[in-house]
């Protein structure tokens, strides 16, 4: 059963859903993209036209067969083209993978029941790419919460138009014990001259969870969040004022190490576990000035001698920041990448990375290091380049088991003694 069942109301929607506060957040989410992207829950394509109008390439999927048709028809107007699917999330199957993935317009809520919540997660993550983003998009609920108040109240008049009119109502109660939204719709349409021509009604129920909840329950289905907004300005996630919980996130990839066939031990489920655990603990995130001094110290922790210095990480942040990562845990910065693109090839460059040594061989180095490929690709890099030392083996195989190839050493690459393996991967 539908929590809401649009195909009532299909012709309706957008006459009384006129937002427009999200589409320049998903303008930038999606201007650097030049694969496909994904939309779910797209409705009648209220963010898809804009975004297909701006040259992104959208598959659309919604399972509203009323709603979706209001989409093709709009589509077919405009002479644009998209993928549409009439396909239930739960159940998603496109038979390949996104790098990036959008949930607008806080829709996941419409999954009520924490099974299909699992199900809709389950399915996401099979068509995200190991790097990609799936942008999910929720109600805060304190402050959702202050909309919501029984008794059946008008909230809009909207003209249409033939020249008649819809006046939206609406009734609702909040279950504190489930997070549950349920009550009712009422639609009603006056004709030209005003007098009552029609008037349909639809059950409604969402889900308000706590974000601790929602949080548990992503990461639970291998993700992690990547970043995290409160608006769609791109405000900080504050989770007392917020309106929204948006958040970016990435897949957690279980991280094994290689069998060798050779008669090796296998990983223990345990410490296979603790792993991903780890990972799912850390958020990495464009780095902020207020990061920098943190920085800073992982680099002379990890490089004493040879680090950079304060005022070349500073100009790092204002040249590159776009490639300027920090892996956070808690309040404490716990490593950090950088990256730079060349202008005008398609080489990036790893100028630096590093892990705080009591946190080494966690996995937040290789969680770091996919973000960052994440973000070369985002700006179109090729191909990444990057030094290491020769006798830096942890380092190497890092890179390694994330595609790096050596195609160079070099024995005075910075000076006397300080040869350095150059090692590269294709994007
Ligand atoms: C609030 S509307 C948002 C529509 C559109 N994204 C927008 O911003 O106007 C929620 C949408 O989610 C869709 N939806 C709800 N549950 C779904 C499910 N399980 N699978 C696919 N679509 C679903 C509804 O059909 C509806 O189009």
């Amino acid at each position: 059963m539908k929590s809401i069942d649009y195909d009532a109301i299909a012709d309706l929607y957008d006459t009384y859903v006129a937002v427009d506060i999200d589409l320049e957040f998903w303008r930038r989410r999606t201007a650097a993209i030049s694969s496909e992207v994904l939309e779910l829950m797209a409705g009648t394509g209220r963010v898809s036209l804009p975004l297909i109008r701006a040259g992104v390439r959208l598959v659309c999927v919604d399972y509203s067969a009323g709603l979706l048709e209001v989409l093709r028809r709009k589509l077919a107007t405009e002479a644009l083209t998209a993928e549409v699917h009439e396909m239930d999330v739960r159940a998603l199957d496109l038979g390949r993978r996104f790098d990036l993935i959008l949930l607008p317009f806080h829709a996941f809520s419409e999954l009520v029941e924490a099974a299909d919540q699992r199900a809709a997660l389950r399915a996401i993550r099979s068509h995200l790419t190991s790097g990609g983003r799936f942008i999910l998009t929720l109600h805060n609920p304190v402050v959702r919460l202050r909309q919501i108040d029984d008794g059946l109240r008008e909230r809009g008049r909207f003209p249409r138009a033939d020249g008649s009119k819809l006046v939206f109502c609406s009734e609702s109660s909040y279950d504190p014990a489930t997070g549950v939204v349920a009550g009712r719709q009422v639609y009603r349409l006056l004709d030209a001259d005003g007098a009552p021509a029609e008037e349909r009604e639809i059950p409604v129920r969402f889900v308000l969870p706590p974000p601790d909840e929602a949080r548990a329950l992503v990461e639970a289905e291998g993700f992690r969040v990547a970043e995290a907004w409160g608006d769609y300005r791109d405000a900080p996630l504050d989770l007392g004022s917020s309106p929204f919980v948006i958040w970016s996130l990435a897949r957690v990839e279980p991280r094994c190490p290689r069998s060798s066939n050779r008669g090796g031990r296998a990983p223990t489920g345990r410490a296979h576990a603790d792993r991903l655990d780890l990972a799912a603990a850390v958020i990495i995130r464009r780095a902020t000035r207020a990061d920098l001094r943190a920085v800073a110290r992982l680099e002379e922790e990890s490089f004493s001698g040879a680090s950079f210095p304060a005022f070349f990480i500073r100009q790092a942040y204002d040249a590159f920041g776009e490639l300027f990562l920090v892996a956070e845990e808690g309040a404490a910065v716990v490593a950090y990448g950088l990256g730079v693109a060349q202008s005008g090839r398609d080489d990036g460059w790893i100028l630096g990375m590093a892990v705080a040594r009591a946190r080494r061989g966690q996995g937040i180095g290789a969680a770091i290091l996919d973000e960052l490929v994440a973000a070369f690709r985002r700006v179109e890099v090729a191909r990444v380049l990057l030094t290491v030392s020769p006798g830096n083996v942890a380092a190497r195989s890092l890179y390694e088991a994330h595609g790096f190839l050596q195609v160079d050493e070099e024995a005075e690459y910075f000076g006397p003694d300080e040869p350095r393996v150059l090692m590269a991967r294709d994007l």
